[in-house]
């Protein structure tokens, strides 16, 4: 059997199973994802009865069934909370990062919820020949890539590192590292009509001066997003930013804040955020699915907002 002929075979067993559950009313035992998959040797879980509202969800959960994943930065902050969303909805994942002990947390993580084993590529996207390796291995493992999503990324406060060397090391991540994956990766988006999202700040837009380098590697990445969109629009592929305010992750702890600064800086925010709130982890996640989805498939060289209203500034009353 040829391996297109696996694949539709794979999808069409799911789509009786679809049928299944709209018509009978039944659903695997574990809801979280199908779990047949005879192309990748999973197991079979099991029918039960359930009602179709279930049925509803579990169409909603599969709308990433048999799409590749590409993640980077995945094991940690926003990727980690990525990574666990796209399990949920049944993707394949490739998961990248340095730390290969949280790398693998996450892809233990997920594979609790689908049933499926990630692929971890423990790699620095600052060096070209892990680059190539992520790809290699990614289409070695699956043969396709559908989504990529470049959220590796670092930040430094500046007077806290070496001002050139912190320059270097953020350009060198944030813009350069991005660059170079997109186009290793934009020869396969373009063969399964994908689509790739920017993990970009509301930084690239609102300067602050003390994180001068890390606000021009973002603007560097929307102004990416917009080009990309424009090159690729033909052939299919979509290219969109997502560009979260502050969200707690380690990377304010990385940066160079204190345990004590960040607390202080998070509460002046939740304090003066137009919904008094800080954007969560799953919140990112969630606008990030929605982007790679079908469901915005008209939409690309979009830069998203995710703040909480933070960047639209004070409200007018003083
Ligand atoms: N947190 C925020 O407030 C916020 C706001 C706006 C935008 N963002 C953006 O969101 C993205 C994720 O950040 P986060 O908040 O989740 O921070 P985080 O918890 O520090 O995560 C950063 C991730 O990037 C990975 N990474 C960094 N340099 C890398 C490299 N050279 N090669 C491969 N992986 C690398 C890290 O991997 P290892 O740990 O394995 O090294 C880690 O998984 C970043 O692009 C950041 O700029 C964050």
């Amino acid at each position: 059997m040829t391996k297109s002929s696996k694949r539709s075979v794979d999808i069409r067993v799911c789509c009786h199973q679809i049928l299944a559950v709209s018509l009978c009313g039944y659903v695997p035992a574990n809801t979280e994802a199908l779990h047949y998959r005879p192309m990748y040797n999973e197991p079979v879980i099991p029918f039960r009865r359930a009602g179709h509202s279930v049925a509803i969800q579990l169409l909603y959960r599969m709308c990433f069934h048999d799409k590749v994943v590409l993640i980077t930065g995945a094991s940690s902050g926003i990727g980690a909370a990525c990574s666990l969303k796209f399990a949920k909805s049944s993707a394949l994942l490739s998961l990248i990062g340095r730390n290969e002990e949280n790398l693998t947390n996450t892809a233990n993580k997920c594979e609790e919820l689908s049933g499926l084993k990630p692929l971890i590529i423990v790699a620095d996207i600052t060096m070209d020949e892990d680059v190539q390796r992520i790809v290699s291995e990614t289409i070695n493992r699956y043969g396709q890539i559908d989504v990529l999503i470049n959220n590796a990324g670092v930040s430094s406060i500046e007077g806290i590192q070496k001002e050139m060397d912190a320059y270097d090391h953020i350009m060198a991540t944030n813009a350069r590292g991005t660059y170079h994956l997109t186009n290793e990766v934009i020869p396969y988006l373009i063969k399964t009509k994908g689509n790739i999202i920017n993990i970009s700040s509301i930084l690239s837009m609102k300067p602050l001066p003390i994180m001068t380098a890390y606000c021009m590697s973002k603007a560097a990445i929307d102004m990416a997003t917009k080009c990309l969109a424009l090159k690729l629009g033909s052939t299919g592929v979509r290219v969109n930013a997502v560009n979260p305010g502050p969200v707690k992750t380690d990377m304010f702890k990385r940066s160079g804040l204190t345990e004590e600064g960040i607390t202080q800086m998070l509460a002046a925010v939740e304090m003066n955020a137009p919904l008094k709130k800080i954007t969560q982890v799953e919140n990112v996640a969630e606008l990030v699915k929605f982007l790679a989805s079908d469901k915005a498939n008209c939409v690309t060289g979009c830069c998203y907002v995710i703040d909480c209203g933070i960047s639209l500034g004070d409200d007018g009353k003083y």
